[in-house]
């Protein structure tokens, strides 16, 4: 089948990077961009089309779809964790409404695939924090993560009440270059890297013992393709996968800056957030995901120190 796909939230940190990835597998008039607010880089407009919708607007999404007639929709749009607590109503109406406008429209329009991004802010406190399950308590203390459990919820329903192919992964914090951080409490492991650039140090908001799962952006694109790209019957999770690559403190993170970057310095100063970072995993099993389309990640620690600080530093 030619795939044409819908990618919204496509100016956002995951966005930015899965499209391109995208555009160069099924060319460049097959993946529409879908923006709200954030202007696109050249390399949006110039290497495809480009759309501004509101997602909770039914009507504008409506009219992508047949516009373009699309059979594949990444929605990534969302409000993150940070942002979500300062703004509850905003992240409900974002991530909830938006989220049911498109998946009521993949079963009108009969979508083929529908991606949809969950995350480690669906566990909390009372999850079991190491070596998290796939399976497990879901009691999140954030408004995100209340929209990520309510979210996988109504994607599994979709999938057994209307037998829409709709697909997920529990994101751990991501790490990427090419859009500065927005909103997320894992922000302080980009930050870190664009400070270490362009100051020399960084203060970090979350304190030197704060575990969390992370994943280089290269990884995590390869994960959400191989994903969409997996045949129906080995999909065996239809609320979201477990998915990560390494777990570190922001301890081990400064101390690994500082072998690429000379005489680095950190501080940590911890703000809200921690709060939020404290209810989320210090590890992960993604067995699931690796034994049912073969996830396996490419990027430790060191690889994403290296590839961060060269092309943070090529692109001042
Ligand atoms: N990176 C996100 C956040 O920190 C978690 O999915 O909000």
């Amino acid at each position: 089948m030619e795939r044409r796909i819908l990618v919204t939230g496509a100016v956002g940190q995951i966005g930015s990077e899965l499209i391109p990835a995208l555009r160069a597998k099924h060319g460049g008039e097959n993946v529409i961009a879908v923006g709200h607010k954030k202007e696109p880089t050249e390399e949006f407009r110039s290497s495809g089309p480009y759309e501004t919708a509101d997602t909770t607007d039914k009507e504008e999404i409506k009219s992508l779809i047949e516009k373009y007639d699309i059979n594949t929709i990444y929605h990534l749009v969302g409000v993150l964790s940070a942002v979500g607590e300062k703004k509850p109503d905003l992240a409900w109406s974002v991530n909830m409404d938006g989220l049911k406008n498109v998946l009521d429209l993949a079963v009108e329009y009969k979508i083929d695939r529908l991606f949809w991004p969950s995350s480690i802010a669906a566990f909390g406190p009372t999850t079991p924090l190491e070596n998290t399950p796939q399976r497990t308590v879901l009691e999140p203390t954030t408004m995100y993560g209340v929209t990520k459990v309510a979210g996988e919820l109504l994607c599994q329903y979709y999938f057994v009440k209307y037998g829409l192919d709709v697909r997920s992964l529990r994101y751990p914090g991501v790490i990427s270059w090419k859009t500065p951080p927005g909103g997320g409490t894992t922000d302080y492991a980009v930050a870190i890297y664009y400070d270490a650039v362009q100051k020399g140090s960084y203060d970090c908001f979350v304190g030197e013992e704060t575990v969390l799962p992370m994943m280089y952006m290269d990884d995590a694109v390869q994960a959400t393709i191989q994903l969409m790209e997996a045949e129906p019957e080995k999909i065996t999770v239809r609320t979201a996968y477990n998915l990560t690559a390494v777990s570190f403190s922001a301890k081990e993170l400064a101390d690994n800056v500082a072998k690429h970057v000379d005489g680095f310095t950190c501080t940590f100063t911890p703000d809200e957030r921690q709060k939020i970072a404290n209810s989320w995993p210090s590890s992960i099993d993604d067995s699931k995901a690796r034994e049912d389309w073969g996830w396996s990640h490419k990027f430790g620690l060191d690889e994403i120190s290296g590839d961060m600080i060269t092309n943070l530093t090529n692109n001042q």
